[in-house]
């Protein structure tokens, strides 16, 4: 029998296909490489399961785990799904033990998509259960731009008008017409430049995009820890030089894959 591929599954029609048609062609690119493997995967959030039976199907050797505070009654080989809260952090060790005691492979949350609970669960599985070079997606983040949608209620609209201050703007004007070069400017100009390009720029703050914001700047940890550049000399020796423990994050329109760095 052949395996079928997420592919098989984006192209599938209503009844068994659970996610949209971008997300499993993303995923199919990351993980269709562990087909044959024995991998063990974690969803958060199961809804009627359809996903769980996709993962079955598409890992034939895989151990398939779900999580949901209303879990549906699922009795299939291979298929384990747990009742309990997407951040209840003596809950996630329990069922990792239990299913995945080496670690976690896959971990995708499609459970509440509210950024709080999403940077909870991400933090305790992604340091504690998710191996080395493992994959976490954090489906729907783009909800977090809903203001006013009654699941998720942490989500706050969004404009991308200019925030820039009246001081921003009276720096722009007066710096316009000055040389580019930073040794030609006179020290006024040089203090006007400095404000200028130290100005804030206007993002989403509030929920998913703004939790994924942070991992952003996980990304950079071995900028921002830089004993040179990174730390202001007054706190230089309290704070180490660490690598970024994300080898990657790629954000896509409705989802964001993280992948773990290697040991
Ligand atoms: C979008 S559905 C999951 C769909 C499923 N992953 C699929 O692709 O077929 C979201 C599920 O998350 C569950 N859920 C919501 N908040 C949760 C929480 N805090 N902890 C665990 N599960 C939660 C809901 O009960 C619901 O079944």
């Amino acid at each position: 029998m052949t395996v079928p591929s997420l592919i098989d599954y984006a192209q599938a029609a209503g009844e068994t296909q659970s996610k949209p048609a971008p997300y499993l062609e993303i995923y199919e690119r990351y993980f269709g490489h562990l087909r044959d493997r024995d991998v063990a995967i974690l969803e958060l959030g199961v809804a009627d399961g359809k996903s769980m039976k996709m993962w079955r199907d598409c890992f034939p050797k895989g151990t398939i785990v779900g999580i949901d505070l209303f879990p549906p009654q699922i009795d299939e080989a291979r298929v384990h799904i747990h009742q309990g809260a997407q951040d209840d952090r003596a809950f996630l060790p329990k069922v990792s033990q239990e299913h995945a005691p080496q670690g976690w492979d896959i971990i995708v949350d499609d459970a509440a998509h509210i950024g709080e609970l999403a940077k909870i669960s991400f933090w305790h599985l992604f340091k504690n259960h998710l191996k080395a070079n493992g994959v976490y997606a954090l489906e729907d983040w783009g909800t977090g731009y809903w203001g006013n949608h009654p699941y998720y209620p942490d989500g706050k609209y969004f404009s991308e008008q200019s925030d820039e201050t009246l001081l921003h703007s009276l720096a722009n004007r007066l710096i316009k017409n000055a040389p580019v070069e930073w040794p030609k400017l006179n020290l006024v100009q040089k203090l006007l430049r400095r404000y200028q390009y130290t100005r804030r720029f206007k993002s989403h703050e509030f929920g998913l995009p703004g939790f994924i914001k942070q991992l952003v700047d996980e990304i950079g940890r071995s900028d921002w820890t830089h004993p040179e550049y990174g730390v202001p000399p007054s706190r230089s020796s309290s704070v180490a030089h660490e690598r970024s423990p994300f080898s990657s994050v790629l954000v896509t329109p409705g989802v964001t894959l993280i992948t773990k760095a290697g040991a």
